[in-house]
């Protein structure tokens, strides 16, 4: 069913000077980052996959190509038509991107606590940009109720649902994941990552766990505020929601279908503060030289942690989502970092990158 997917990457293969074609042909194949600084202070391997290097600048330039082709091999989508979509931000550009690329509208619903930065870039990109209230999913008023609602209502439109519809998770099953096991010749203990829609992790660990027979372990990290930890550590008790985290893009208070499809193989979860998200942030650009928003630096501390846990010499590999640039006027703004209590969790060596007033 993806077999378009698949072609783009049989062509390209891992050649960074081979030709691709148009932006749908640039997404994918990113290259896989050995965080050398981190790997020495433990002894371990940590890589992070350069999802910030896709064309839309994110790890949803992925889901977004893949729930657009699935749309269209199922007829819903015929040209001139209109995507709609209900996003934080990221899914949002990837789609505004491929909408371009393939001559389709596209209308974006998210809630209005999202960064400027991110509704700005969709205006840009000729989206039609719906901000509403941030409510629960149980309100009627949540943005995806809103998106699909819309969607419903004018002719020849699709809802792409990216948190519920699996075409999302099979992309990365059938991108990322192959990219992560070539990559590393299969020489990986642990895949970590946090999940929003859940289809990164879904589709990779489904992946990750078929090759290697089920010896390659798959965690959770989860952003304060979110309940997939307890989900997991309880053996599938689902808590009320409560609390938050600055990072934008992931945590859950559901199971969504996407992770559905492959929760019950995962084999644990654990949650990162975000004085350590934060600090990681700061350490990785001063480090590796790295630029990335708070989702990839909670992804790095996770790995960090797995790989302490699973002891010297083991292999760990998460995702880096996107860059910083998306949220640099809240990660590099004294003022906001204050406001959030998080000026101090940064090490004093490194306060100097907190340029922004
Ligand atoms: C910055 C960022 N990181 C991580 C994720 C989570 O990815 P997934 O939806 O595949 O779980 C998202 C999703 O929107 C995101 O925007």
């Amino acid at each position: 069913m993806y077999s378009a997917l698949r072609t783009v990457i049989r062509r390209r293969g891992f050649a960074t000077n081979a030709t691709v074609n148009g932006f749908d042909g640039a997404i994918g194949n990113t290259p896989l980052i050995y965080l050398k600084g981190l790997s020495e202070r433990i002894g371990s391997r940590i890589y992070g996959k350069a999802e910030f290097q896709n064309p839309g600048g994110s790890v949803k330039d992925r889901a977004a190509l893949g729930l657009v082709s699935n749309a269209e091999k199922q007829g819903l989508l015929k040209p001139g038509g209109t995507v709609v979509e209900g996003t934080a931000g990221n899914t949002g550009i990837g789609l505004a991107h491929v909408c371009r690329a393939k001559g389709y509208k596209c209308v974006i619903y998210m809630p209005n606590s999202q960064s400027q930065e991110k509704i700005d870039l969709l205006k840009m990109l000729g989206a039609d940009v719906r901000p509403v209230p941030a409510v629960a999913y149980e309100n009627p008023k949540n943005y995806n109720h809103q998106a699909k609602e819309y969607a419903e209502s004018i002719p020849n439109a699709v809802w792409t649902n990216q948190f519920d519809n699996t075409a999302n998770a099979q992309a990365h099953y059938e991108t990322t994941g192959p990219e992560i096991w070539q990559q590393t010749g299969g020489k990986l203990d642990a895949f970590i990552c946090a999940t929003g829609t859940g289809g990164t992790l879904a589709g990779v660990g489904r992946y990750l766990k078929e090759k290697s027979n089920g010896k390659t372990q798959i965690w959770i990290a989860d952003p304060p505020g979110s309940v997939l930890t307890s989900y997991v550590n309880s053996g599938g008790k689902l808590n009320e929601r409560s609390g938050g985290s600055i990072t934008e893009g992931i945590g859950q208070g559901r199971i969504t279908d996407n992770l559905g499809t492959f929760v019950k193989q995962v084999d644990g979860a654990f949650t990162v503060p975000d004085e350590k998200s934060i600090a990681m942030l700061y350490d990785l650009l001063d480090t590796e030289g790295l630029y990335l928003g708070a989702s990839s630096t909670l992804n790095v501390v996770a790995a960090y942690e797995l790989a302490q846990k699973l002891g010297k010499g083991s292999s760990v590999i998460t995702v880096l989502c996107d860059g910083a640039y998306r949220y640099q006027s809240r990660l590099f703004s004294k003022t906001w970092l204050e406001s959030k209590g998080l000026l101090s969790a940064i090490p004093d060596h490194l306060k100097k990158y907190a340029v922004l007033d």
